[in-house]
């Protein structure tokens, strides 16, 4: 069969996984989406047969079937078993080989349809998020000029007071303007456009660990899961700790500042973010134990103002989101009772936004 050998560069650049079944049923290729699939690699697998390969495969008959017959196959939605405990929704096809290639086999072609669900939620999710943030920061833009009016003439209105207890009332005037002013300037978010650096992630996630560790009491348990092979990114720095930071301070405000908190870094291959494949992607998890996100918040959980603390203003998570996506990279989060991850996916070959 040379089917792989004709079109490795082709095959290997494709987002559905590949892989090429001899009549025995034996694995004779597989490219590189279904290496991602079933997180392995060419050389592992290869050689393997069907019942070695996946758990529980069933399309066992199917493929019998139309290798028999020469008749293709097609199913949606099925439900593949790939590890002990990992289960993929799958849109897959079946189809005898034809045509010029001499040799006799199917190809099973796969599409991993949580990757499709995610990306319609992502779309979805940075719809939203965009039409609230121009919403928002158009509101704070209406209110900080006529507050910095407010500020200056009660400054003016101050100098010409002559008793103390009537400057009272005037303090209190500016310092309200300061308060509201600091929270509009962090509505409208740093301007400027990220100064891209070459970085190394687990430098930017460690300084984070340093200064989270250094704001609370000694009960969080910090574990660390890094992939050590994860190469050197392009990023603003300031900006990215900025926003891994508010992920990593809301998951120590979950956890009551008792409990557990892992940061764990891995690769992940041909991955779309923003309507954009990335040959290769970042992916940065904040693990907590805490009691999950409230059902009532998830929904709107990156709206600015939304918040489930009585002393949060609900921007922490909006801005990250917004200061990710200038580096054309995506946060989401999935939480249960007693664990959340938010993760955020950044490719690593990031252009100024
Ligand atoms: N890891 C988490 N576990 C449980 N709930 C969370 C977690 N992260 C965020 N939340 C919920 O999402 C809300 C919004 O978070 P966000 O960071 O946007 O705002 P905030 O933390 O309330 O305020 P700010 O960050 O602006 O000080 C939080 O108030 C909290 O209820
Ligand atoms: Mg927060």
């Amino acid at each position: 069969m040379n089917l792989f050998e004709d079109t490795p560069t082709l095959l290997d650049n494709l987002s559905t996984a590949i892989l090429l079944f001899d009549t025995e049923k034996r694995l004779h290729s597989i490219n590189t989406a279904g290496e991602d699939l079933l997180s392995t690699s060419k050389r592992a697998v290869c050689g393997q047969m069907i019942d070695e390969l996946f758990i529980e495969f069933p399309l066992l008959e199917a493929m019998t079937e139309c290798l028999e017959s020469g008749q293709p196959f097609t199913e949606r939605d099925t439900e593949l078993q790939i590890g002990v405990d990992q289960t993929i929704i799958v849109d897959c096809a079946i189809t005898p080989l034809s045509g010029s290639i001499k040799s006799k086999g199917v190809v099973f072609e796969c599409i991993n349809v949580d990757r499709n669900r995610r990306i319609t939620r992502e779309e979805d999710i940075m719809a939203r998020h965009q039409a609230t943030s121009v919403l928002i920061r158009g509101m704070a833009h209406e209110i900080k000029n006529p507050l910095g009016g407010l500020r200056g003439a009660a400054q003016l209105l101050e100098r010409e007071l002559e008793t103390d207890e009537l400057k009272e009332y005037t303090g209190i005037i500016i310092s309200e303007a300061d308060r509201l002013r600091k929270l509009i300037d962090r509505i409208l978010g740093p301007s400027d456009a990220p100064i891209l650096r070459k970085i190394n992630i687990h430098e930017v996630l460690e300084h984070i660990r340093t200064l989270v560790d250094a704001e609370t009491s000694d009960q969080i348990a910090f574990t660390r899961d890094y992939d050590p092979s994860l190469p050197d990114m392009m990023a603003d720095v300031d900006q990215l700790i900025q926003a891994l930071l508010n992920i990593v301070r809301n998951a120590v405000q979950s956890v009551d500042e008792q409990g557990s908190i892992t940061l764990k870094t891995r690769a992940e291959r041909q991955f779309m973010i923003n309507n954009q494949r990335h040959k290769l992607v970042v992916r940065i998890d904040v693990i907590d134990n805490g009691p999950g996100i409230p059902e009532e918040l998830r929904e709107t959980i990156f709206y600015p103002m939304v918040t489930g603390r009585a002393e949060g203003t609900g921007l922490g998570l909006s801005i990250a989101q917004t200061l990710i996506h200038r580096h054309n990279g995506f946060i989401d989060f999935e939480s249960s009772p007693d664990q959340t991850t938010f993760t955020a996916w950044l490719p690593l070959e990031t252009e100024n936004k």
